[in-house]
């Protein structure tokens, strides 16, 4: 059952009506409104097929200046919308809760600008993720972030989910490499943001409050992005570890002896590497002959061969010699690195293929992390696989519980109790993937009430008619009638 069916529609917004359609296809022309039943039918669910909204139009918007009319309309009727844009969020941010007219980025995916020297990329929100990597990486440069949905989500959608992935490990957060946005505020007003400065301390610095927003303040349309040279050597390696607390000393170490060139340094256990190889067409076993209780998936990249192969085959000698890894196997070729790649990345689709999912991503102190997943194991009966991977490299852990369908007795055994061990280990419930509709309500197992209602004013500031994806992000008794 949709999550939608626990809280309620706000009776305040209005529904479409045939009067709005005109107006939009006036405004966006016959194939900027869509409403054939196929496409909403899509569009209305998320990537998990979790979520389900009922919306009956979808708009695709050109243009800033069309998203500011868009918008603009829609508040004045009080009209509720969700931002779209490749719709592989994972927390049901990008669907419809209800009825919601969905605003997507698609058709906005021209890049605009970028500049060989500073390595400044200029383009529109609606850029698929993975057509920018390939884009740059023509120019010699590369994207400071990757994921495993990079083939359909947008760099708007990475945005206003602070996504982190892959590589943050190396370079760091959205909020460090984003220079600048052009964002539509719910009235309709275009922010022009779009700096391509590193520095500038002109006043208070507001595009980070877009930075990770999930599209419950403004609509992203244009993003300035720094992006780093591509440099010449990189070497994958998958190694095998015994236990979690070897996994924890190599990282120490890979920190130490790889230096400047870890660029990635991720983490699966038994039951991942398990569901990937049940599951996943063409994946092969890197250790077929033995099964291991943890997998460490290690990425370097740097500017000389020689220097840079040198100094992972000393790690990896000074590993074994002091039993932190059991197996371990360095990618040859490109391929033999993309076929250890598709095994991390392929583990929420691997998921999917295995029936319900329940899926937690937090930051939690590394130490402690697999405690986390050792207790759920007892808590849990075997029906139920507890599946733990995750950026290790920046303490953050996917814990997901494979389940052959959903089921809400299931669900009573893990929620509140992963929330409060969490809360109580001082970690976040939400490391990278957001909030949503499916974590509104949990928002302070994270933050303190302040800081909440702090939220909520900025929200009623710049959407005072909350017309910008509601239900989620802050809990939506916040926003009821009586309180606006
Ligand atoms: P959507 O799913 O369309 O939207 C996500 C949220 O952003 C929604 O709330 C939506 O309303 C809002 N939004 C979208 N576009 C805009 C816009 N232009 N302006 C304002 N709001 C907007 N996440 C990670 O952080 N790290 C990972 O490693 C990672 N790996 C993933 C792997 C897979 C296989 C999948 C399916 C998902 C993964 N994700 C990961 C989830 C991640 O949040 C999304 O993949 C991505 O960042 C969302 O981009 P999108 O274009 O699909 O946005
Ligand atoms: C990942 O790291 O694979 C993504 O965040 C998706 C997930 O958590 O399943
Ligand atoms: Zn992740």
């Amino acid at each position: 059952a949709s999550q939608a069916t626990i809280i309620q529609r706000r009776p305040d917004f209005s529904t479409i009506s045939s009067e709005d359609v005109s107006y939009f296809k006036k405004i966006l022309g016959e194939r900027g409104v869509v409403q054939d039943e196929e496409t909403l039918d899509a569009v209305n669910t998320d990537w998990m097929r979790k979520y389900k909204g009922t919306s009956k139009l979808m708009l695709q918007p050109r243009s800033a200046e069309e998203v500011s009319q868009i918008l603009k309309y829609c508040n004045s009727r009080c009209l509720a919308v969700v931002p779209q844009g490749g719709n592989t969020g994972l927390v049901g941010g990008s669907v419809p809760a209800f009825d919601e007219v969905i605003v997507s980025t698609s058709h906005m995916n021209k890049i605009i600008s970028f500049d060989k020297v500073s390595g400044i990329l200029v383009c529109e929100a609606g850029c698929i993720l993975e057509n920018l990597i390939a884009f740059l990486d023509n120019q010699g440069f590369v994207m400071p972030l990757d994921l495993g949905a990079k083939g359909s989500c947008q760099i708007g959608g990475n945005v206003s989910t602070n996504a982190g992935g892959l590589r943050l490990l190396r370079y760091g957060s959205l909020h460090g490499s984003i220079l600048g946005l052009e964002v539509v505020l719910a009235n309709g007003t275009v922010l022009d943001m779009l700096g391509t400065l590193r520095k500038d301390n002109t006043g208070y610095d507001l595009k980070h409050l877009f930075i990770g927003s999930e599209g419950s303040l403004g609509i992203v349309t244009k993003v300035s992005i720094l992006t780093p040279p591509k440099l010449s050597s990189v070497n994958v390696c998958f190694l095998a570890c015994t236990d979690y607390a070897s996994c924890l000393k190599l990282l120490l170490d890979a920190k130490r002896k790889l230096g400047e060139i870890l660029s990635a340094f991720e983490f699966l256990d038994h039951d991942a590497m398990d569901l990937v190889l049940k599951h996943l067409e063409g994946v092969r076993n890197p250790f077929p002959s033995s099964m291991h209780n943890f997998y460490v998936l290690i990425e370097t990249t740097g500017s000389s061969e020689s220097y840079d192969r040198e100094k992972l085959d000393a790690f990896l000698l000074h590993s074994m010699e002091n039993g932190l890894i059991s197996d371990g196997v360095v990618a040859q070729d490109i391929t033999q690195a993309s076929s250890c790649w598709h095994i991390r990345e392929g583990i929420p689709e691997a998921l999917m293929k295995a029936g319900g999912v329940y899926k937690y991503d937090l930051s939690i102190p590394v130490e402690k992390m697999y405690d986390l997943v050792e207790e759920m194991r007892v808590r849990l009966d075997a029906s139920a696989k507890v599946v733990a991977y995750g950026h290790l490299g920046d303490g953050n852990l996917h814990l997901n519980i494979s389940t052959p369908q959903y089921d809400d007795n299931i669900l009573s055994q893990i929620e509140p109790f992963v929330y409060e061990w969490t809360s109580k280990h001082k970690g976040s419930i939400s490391a990278e993937h957001g909030l949503g509709l499916m974590k509104a309500n949990k928002i302070h197992y994270s933050k303190s009430p302040e800081t909440v209602q702090l939220m909520a004013s900025i929200k009623k500031l710049l959407d005072p008619n909350g017309i910008l994806n509601p239900y989620k992000v802050l809990p939506p008794s916040l926003f009821s009638k009586a309180e606006i």
